[in-house]
């Protein structure tokens, strides 16, 4: 399953370290045009003393939402109250964590796009008007009260936007998108997360690392701790290069950043659907996995890459795909 990929971007326990989240917006590596845009709204707000514009987050895992909804706080020097969607199961739920809020709080809800649908309605006019409508009693004797909350601000984080209904989109002020990360900003990344945990890195151990990490800060820490395992046990603690090359390979991960699962996946399409066209649900059942952990974990490293290809009719192998599957790229005469 995913979760036992060195390389899946999902969030494990152990990536959980909190002393590699940069809390300050200037700590925070890359996604320049989101900071630029974030230090601009942060200092207005604390200008005009109000709340900041409610604020939606989205994209692939790991990349730093929840990292960036807690620097917010931080700089707005705020509370932040953190829960997420499927935890908020009745709206007595929402209504307990918005009345604890202070004023210019932040609440951040992660997975916002798995918000029940009547939590959500609640929701509409705590972000607009800063009121809570609830109701109390039963049938007949119920009735409905409105309870004033201090102005606050809402973070929500989605890696699926399309799941999030229009309403709720439309309530946000500020939403952006954070992308994977160039090879560059995951060094800085690498050579920060070494500082912090105090291990040498020689530089191209550092480049090493940075390209085989997917575009992802999260894996780009995983895979750190795992080369320092390496390099403690065999080495004499210093991260060269050869020791990280070595780790990587035992870790199953290849010199394209690739990992067995990536393999299975690609080689479902080459061996089972000709290379494509394929539709995503048949190569999900082919094996083995559920449509959504493919689409949202599997696959947009491989899109990024150009191992593949989204056509309307489905996913299309690439000449990189054969290439990185050691089979011979035969363009047809009727080439798509
Ligand atoms: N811009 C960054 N600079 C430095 N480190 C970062 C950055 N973004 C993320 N990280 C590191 O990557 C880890 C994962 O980030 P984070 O938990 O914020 O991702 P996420 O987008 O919330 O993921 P998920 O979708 O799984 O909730 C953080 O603990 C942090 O150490
Ligand atoms: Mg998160």
């Amino acid at each position: 399953m995913d979760k036992d990929r060195i390389i899946t971007a999902m969030s494990t326990k152990e990536d959980e370290d909190q002393t590699l989240r940069p809390t300050t917006l200037s700590q925070y590596i890359g996604q320049t045009d989101i900071k630029e845009m974030l230090d601009i709204y942060i200092k207005a707000a604390l200008k005009r003393e109000e709340a900041l514009d409610h604020m939606l987050l989205y994209g692939p895992p790991g990349l730093g939402k929840t990292t960036l909804a807690q620097i917010v706080a931080h700089e707005l020097n705020v509370n932040i109250k953190i829960t997420s969607g499927p935890a908020i199961e009745r709206s007595g739920d929402l209504a307990a964590v918005l009345s604890s809020l202070e004023p210019g709080d932040v609440l951040f809800i992660d997975e916002i796009h798995r918000l029940p649908r009547f939590v959500e309605e609640v929701l509409y006019a705590a972000m607009e008007d800063y009121v809570l409508d609830i109701v109390i009693g039963k049938d007949h004797e119920s009735r409905s009260i409105r309870i004033d909350l201090p102005p606050f601000t809402l973070i929500g984080a989605t890696t699926r936007f399309g799941d999030l209904s229009a309403p709720l989109r439309d309530r946000f002020g500020v939403v952006f998108r954070l992308n994977y990360y160039d090879v560059e900003d995951l060094e800085k990344i690498v050579r920060r997360t070494s500082g912090v945990y105090q291990n040498q890195i020689d530089e191209d151990a550092v480049i090493s690392l940075a390209k085989r990490s997917r575009g992802t800060p999260r894996i780009a820490n995983r895979l750190f701790r795992r080369v320092r395992d390496f390099a403690e046990i065999i080495g004499d603690g210093i991260i060269t290069k050869e020791i990280t090359d070595h780790a990587l390979t035992k870790l199953g991960i290849d010199h394209n950043g690739l990992d067995h699962t990536d393999y299975r996946y690609l080689k479902a399409i080459v061996d089972k659907f000709d290379g494509g066209p394929v539709g995503i649900e048949t190569i999900a059942a082919s094996i083995s996995e559920e449509m959504i952990t493919v689409e949202d974990v599997y696959e947009p490293y491989l899109l990024m890459e150009g191992y593949i290809k989204r056509t309307a009719r489905g996913r299309m192998a690439t000449e990189k795909t054969y290439q990185a599957l050691g089979i011979k790229y035969y363009k047809g005469i009727f080439d798509k």
